[in-house]
Order: structure tokens, then sequence, then C-alpha cells
């Protein structure tokens, strides 16, 4: 075993050659900041997207990372889609692309150059219901509204999927159609995370307009 005294010399070599460390990374990273000022490598790449936004062409100039939910909200203002967790982890920004629906905050924007997405807005209007914004207001299935664009979404999509004869989880066979079952629609809609508990009633909303059992 060492000798005290020579562990103790060690530790302070150790402390000083820390020391030495440490500045020595703290100099480069000064530097960095000095190159951030006037390296433009880092600066945003604009390049052109063109969506078919609920029927209407749009041509936008984006920074390449920009979401297809911000491109919506922020650069065509349709705030109907909402930004919840900004992570995928809620549906609240779900939106129709192409017919399929996407979390919109999981996807960049420049994805889908020539694509046809469906928001909220696109689904229907005031003067106007879609069927399932009629059902959701007569099994008052919302409480806040927050999630509710977006379960909207996800429930017109949930339904044509079922038409489609893609299964699910809860499908009792990969082979066969699913049915149209509470079952079946409960899982597809777990994605719709609703902050206010109305599930039931979002529910009872999809099954009358689906015909469900
Ligand atoms: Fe996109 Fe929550 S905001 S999933
Ligand atoms: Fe409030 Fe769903 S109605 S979060």
């Amino acid at each position: 075993m060492d000798h005290p005294s020579e562990i103790k010399i060690t530790r302070r070599e150790l402390l000083i050659a820390g020391a030495v460390s440490a500045t020595a990374a703290a100099v480069p990273l000064a530097h960095a900041g000095e190159r951030a000022a006037t390296d433009f490598s880092n600066a945003p790449f604009i390049t052109k997207v063109s969506l078919r936004v609920n029927d209407r062409p749009h041509t936008l100039h984006l920074d390449t990372r920009t979401t297809l939910l911000d491109a919506l909200r922020e650069h065509l203002h349709l705030t109907g889609t909402k930004k919840g967790c900004d992570h995928g982890q809620c549906g609240a920004c779900t939106v129709m692309v192409d017919g399929v629906r996407i979390n919109s905050c999981l996807t960049l924007a420049v994805m889908h150059e020539g694509a046809s997405v469906t928001t909220i807005e696109g689904v229907g209007g005031q003067d106007k219901l879609h069927p399932m914004q009629a059902a959701f207001i007569k099994h008052d299935g919302y409480q806040c509204g927050y999630c509710t664009p977006g379960q909207i979404c996800s429930a017109i999509a949930v339904l044509d999927e079922i038409k489609q004869g893609i299964p699910s989880h809860v499908s009792p066979s990969l082979t066969v159609s699913p049915l149209l079952s509470a079952d079946e629609i409960r899982e597809r809609m777990s994605g719709n995370i609703c902050r206010c508990g109305a599930y039931a009633n979002i529910l009872d909303a999809i099954v009358e307009v689906g015909g469900a059992s």
C-alpha cells in the first residue's frame, strides 16, 4: 500500500491538474462564443414549402426546422390546431395529411412538400358542422375544449381507418377487418389525451357517428 504522504501529494497534483484542465476547457469555450458571432454556419436554412391546407394552396418560406404544427399556427395562423406537449404525447396537434392523422408537432413542414393537410378549420365551421363536431356538442364531449380539435381530427381518421380494415392492437385478427366497436375506438383514440377527462362522452360521440355497437 502507498505511504499516506504519497497519496497526499497525488491528491494535490490531482487538484492542480483539475484546475488547469478546467481553465483550459474554459478558454476554448470563450473563443467559441466569439466565433459564434461571426460564424454563419448555424444560420437558419430557409426553404420554400408548398402545402395545400384545407383545400387552399399555400407557399411558405420556412426555416427547415419548422414543425408542421408551427407552420400551421405561426405562419398560416390556423390556431385551431393546439400545441399541448410539443412532444408527441397528447394528440392536441393532430391533423390529417393526405387523409392520414399525424401529430403535427412531431414532423417537419418540409417533409410534406405538396401534401394536402386538413386541420379542424377544414373539417367544418359554425355554419356547416362536420357530423363529428355536431356529435361532440350533442354528447358534451369536451370541457375546456383544448384537446377537442385534435380529438375530432383523430376521431374522423379513426372511423376511416376502421372502414379501410386497418387493424389495431385490440383487433382480434390481422387478416380480418376490425369491427367498429367501442374497444377499437378506445384503443385508437388512446393517443389523444383529455385533461378534463371527457373520455366517456367523446366515446359516445364517436360511437354515434360511426354507428358502432
Ligand atoms: Fe403534439 Fe402534444 S402537441 S402530441
Ligand atoms: Fe379539456 Fe379535453 S376538454 S382537455
